[in-house]
């Protein structure tokens, strides 16, 4: 994205019909979602989500939480709604009307989400409830079929929890070993440290893409053919990848790839985890239940085929097809659009932070090297006070440890503050988050300069 977006074209204006972009731009036919091919058209996408129409405490809510988890436009929340109003009804069981109408949307969301991670077999796509379930069960039904005592996994120091506890419930089951690859105090990985952690006894390596706490993002391919080299596989987190860049799963090296699109503009309740097909035909079930099997006895049970055998049980239909929906919204935006107005965001709120001389910034420090999300501490005010004092400005933002506890403890902090960015934020977005810092300063009776 140009620097035409510090314009006053691109500010927050719900009044004006006219596209905020020079360049040509289009509508989706299906999603209504502005397509511009010179960057993103920010006021027009503001007005597809009802909730930033909110006021938080008198002031227009600026939403900067989206590392938690993202907005939804009106054409997701009326995907859902037309799935109960209209067709609700299981899915593969019925011969009736409605539930042929939900296998389809159902089954045209898994095609949709593959297309969109680059996945070319949508059978490789199991819909799980989030990113942490998909983990668990790539440990549960790879881990532990295939792991043994001594064997090695190897992790980051900036995992999520959610890419930490599930192998060390594995480790305890079967008795194989975590290793950790270090990062520097700028928030890199130690490439240096990965010939000395990879060895024969190496299994599996299991990597974040982007950091949820720092923004990072990490070279996968580098790490995944390391890992290849010596014969173990890749799992990444793409939790925070996903809704922000292309994602193509091939071409990262991934064996494993997990992701959780309410983070991109979908529902909550459905998560994603893609795996090459060869090994999910091998994989132990799951959750064992209906819905996953080929046939049952007292004596014995056979497993439906992949991707069905991870399914068990009703899975979360309306969810599954408002997630179909944000990827058709997403991708009429253009990733590539996407990643280039986050870039131009987070390099102008990075200058407007480092301008605040009571801000301490973690982190990468070249805008390039991150997603749209910075992580930061005021020098004498705790994230939670800092956080609850923005938000009376109207600024919605994360304080804590954002769910990766040994990453705070490697960085000497015990929480942070995060400003995390996307598609219906903008430079004046940035302004008013700036601006409530200062105020919280005041509010403190703290010295602003
Ligand atoms: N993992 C989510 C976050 O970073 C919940 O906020």
């Amino acid at each position: 994205m140009s620097d035409d977006n510090h314009s006053e074209d691109q500010m927050l204006n719900t009044t004006s019909t006219e596209p905020a972009v020079t360049g040509s731009v289009s509508v989706h036919e299906e999603t209504g979602a502005p397509a511009a091919e010179a960057g993103l058209d920010v006021s027009r996408i503001k007005q597809d989500f009802p909730i930033l129409q909110r006021q938080i405490f008198g002031r227009r809510l600026v939403y900067l939480d989206n590392a938690a988890t993202s907005q939804k436009p009106q054409c997701v929340i009326d995907a859902i709604s037309d799935y109960y109003s209209g067709y609700n009804s299981n899915v593969h069981r019925g011969v009736h009307t409605l539930a042929s109408e939900a296998t389809s949307a159902y089954e045209d969301a898994r095609e949709k989400i593959a297309a969109f991670i680059n996945g070319d077999d949508p059978k490789s796509i199991i819909f799980t409830r989030n990113t942490t379930e998909s983990i668990n069960l790539v440990a549960h039904s790879w881990g532990r079929k295939h792991l043994f005592p001594n064997d090695e996994i190897v992790l980051t120091a900036m995992e999520h929890h959610s890419n930490i506890v599930p192998w060390q419930l594995l480790a305890k089951d079967v008795g194989c070993k975590i290793r950790v690859l270090d990062i520097t105090d700028d928030g890199y990985l130690r490439l240096d440290q990965l010939n000395e952690l990879l060895n024969e006894k190496t299994r599996l390596v299991a990597l974040t893409q982007v950091s949820n706490a720092l923004g990072t993002i990490n070279p996968v391919r580098q790490i995944a053919d390391a890992a290849h080299e010596r014969g173990a596989l890749v799992l990444v987190d793409g939790a925070q990848a996903m809704p922000h860049d292309t994602v193509d799963v091939e071409a990262m090296g991934a064996d494993f790839f997990a992701c959780s699109p309410h983070k991109a503009l979908g529902p909550t309740g459905v998560g994603v985890l893609w795996a090459r097909r060869d090994l999910l035909e091998e994989m132990d079930p799951f959750l064992g239940g209906g819905e996953m099997i080929r046939d049952v006895s007292f004596e014995r049970s056979t497993w439906a085929a992949v991707p069905h055998k991870f399914e068990a049980g009703t899975p979360s239909i309306a969810d599954v097809i408002g997630m179909g929906a944000a990827i058709d919204y997403l991708t009429s935006l253009g990733m590539e659009n996407v990643r280039a107005h986050e870039q131009a965001i987070i390099t102008y709120a990075l200058e407007r932070l480092r301008e605040l001389p009571f801000i301490s910034i973690y982190g990468p420090r070249n805008p390039e090297d991150r997603c749209g999300l910075v992580s930061f501490n005021d020098v004498d005010i705790h994230p939670h006070d800092l956080g609850t004092v923005v938000d009376r400005h109207g600024v919605a933002i994360r304080a804590g440890h954002h769910c990766a506890k040994p990453l705070m403890t490697r960085l000497g902090l015990v929480a942070s503050a995060r400003a995390s960015f996307y598609v219906y934020n903008d430079m004046e977005d940035v302004d008013a988050f700036v601006d409530a810092l200062y105020e919280a300063r005041k509010v403190f009776g703290l010295p602003t300069t």
